[in-house]
């Protein structure tokens, strides 16, 4: 039997750069929607381009840059969001405005002092000028969990009926419980007119801790749209975690037996890239790209790992992207398993480019006793920057890396590129200090080609 396809549509170049702590230039939001890109997510919500002139100018730049995924511009549902939106989307090969409009009570008298009947109406005719401009319309009646159920499904009936190709239903103030939140899809599908003409979406945050259990409940209720953000950021308590609906599915299909198209190997250096952009470290027991997601360190469990990994892990950390720490970059090691390492990180380079890498790889060896994949990250980073003499000392955020002896610079190539953040380094270990290395030796000219046999384990 077919499984029925989720859209995964990445919201953390909007909600989650709004979370505090997490915003982005145009240029580093370029860089991460790239890194989506990769990652195989199906719509990357790009900004919200009437908020500020750098956000429309990221979303123009990600819609004229990257040709497979939609690119969503968020409005309010009034003209001149709608019309920013789409100008800002001119250059997308596949443009997607996505209009909201608050539905609950409490919004639309304390916030927007708006009538029911107002608040139908508004959101009708943005609906339908946006549709005027663009062929694929989203629409979101914001704080929609709190919503009257009754006048919820007349206003998406009326979004429908107005041209929204997608319906999103947003438990904005992270609210709701999984069952209540399946029932309140599946009274949708139930009752508003038109219901299969339109794609309908979770959106979910996670003020109780249960934006993707919620989510996924949506999904088993009908939901055929995902709305969440790498490293689950977001408003407040942040939004559902992109890797871990992704993982359930794939883990659980026994449950969710839904098919997405992300390329799971691209997790972990998606996350490690949002944490080095915005300086925002993941927590270390987050589930799926955390430090110590596939750590283990009590005895039984190593033991048990030993034998057999499937005693303690449920899924591979190479199934997510986590790098095989097994392999250990230390004092043998050469430039073969360096670039190993730096493409499951997300970078690949240039001979050139992995020579000026290695030289300052194997300077900064000998002078810290562990080298983490943090470290080898901000070292391609500075690299990358033509970081040449403080950051050679303490490293681009200030962490104290041993001054190096040289400072050659080359033009950038970087293909791919992932983070630098101590705190985000992860020795998915078995036992000892997978991930690091504690070398002593000087750069001398026998770290030739000649020694990269003997990297092992
Ligand atoms: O949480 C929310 O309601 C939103 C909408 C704009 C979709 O982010
Ligand atoms: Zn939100």
């Amino acid at each position: 039997m077919e499984r029925p396809r989720i859209t995964i549509f990445d919201t953390t170049l909007r909600d989650g750069e709004q979370s505090p702590g997490c915003s982005m230039n145009v240029q580093e939001k370029l860089r991460l929607a790239q890194q989506l890109d990769r990652l195989g997510v199906d719509v990357i919500e790009a900004g919200f381009p009437i908020a500020s002139d750098g956000d429309f100018e990221a979303v123009q730049s990600i819609a004229a840059s990257l040709r497979r995924p939609i690119i969503a511009g968020l409005a309010r549902a009034c003209t001149g969001d709608v019309d920013r939106a789409w100008q800002a989307l001119q250059g997308a090969a596949r443009p997607r405005i996505h209009v909201f409009l608050a539905t609950s009570d409490i919004h639309l008298k304390y916030k927007l002092r708006i009538t029911r009947e107002k608040c139908l109406e508004q959101a009708r005719d943005a609906v339908r000028h946006a549709k005027s401009l663009c062929p694929d319309v989203e629409f979101s009646p914001e704080d929609a969990t709190r919503t009257d159920v009754a006048f919820l499904c007349q206003v998406v009936e009326a979004a429908i009926a107005a041209g929204a190709t997608t319906v999103n239903i947003p438990d904005t103030v992270g609210y709701s419980m999984p069952e209540e939140y399946g029932n309140l899809i599946r009274t949708l599908r139930e009752k508003v007119a038109g219901i299969d003409k339109a794609t309908i979406s979770t959106h979910c945050h996670n003020d109780l801790g249960l934006a993707v259990a919620n989510s996924l409940a949506g999904v088993q209720a009908g939901a055929r749209q995902v709305e969440c953000a790498i490293n689950g950021i977001g408003e407040r308590a942040g939004n559902a975690s992109l890797e871990e609906i992704v993982m359930a599915m794939r883990v659980r299909p026994d449950r969710y037996c839904y098919e997405t198209a992300i390329a799971g190997e691209h997790l972990y250096p998606s996350s490690q890239m949002l944490a080095e952009i915005t300086r925002v470290p993941v927590q270390p027991n987050k589930a799926i790209i955390g430090r110590n997601a596939f750590a283990h360190e009590a005895g039984i469990h190593q033991d048990g790992m030993l034998k057999n990994p499937l005693t303690y892990e449920i899924m591979t950390p190479q199934s997510v992207g986590v790098p095989d720490s097994r392999l250990v970059l230390g004092k043998h090691s050469g430039r073969h398993a360096l670039a190993l390492r730096c493409e499951q990180l997300g970078h690949q380079f240039e001979r050139r480019e992995l020579d000026e890498i290695y030289r300052r790889f194997v300077v900064l060896a000998d002078r810290i006793k562990k080298v983490q994949d943090s470290h080898l990250l901000e070292l391609i980073q500075d690299v990358a920057s033509g970081n040449v003499s403080s950051s050679d000392v303490t490293g681009s955020k200030g962490k104290k890396f041993p001054p190096a002896a040289a400072t050659l610079q080359f033009p950038r190539a970087v293909s791919a590129a992932a983070g630098a953040n101590a705190s985000d380094s992860h020795p998915a270990q078995v036992s000892g200090s997978a991930g690091q290395a504690s070398v002593s030796i000087p750069f001398t000219d026998h770290h030739s080609e000649q020694e990269d046999y003997l990297w092992g384990v």
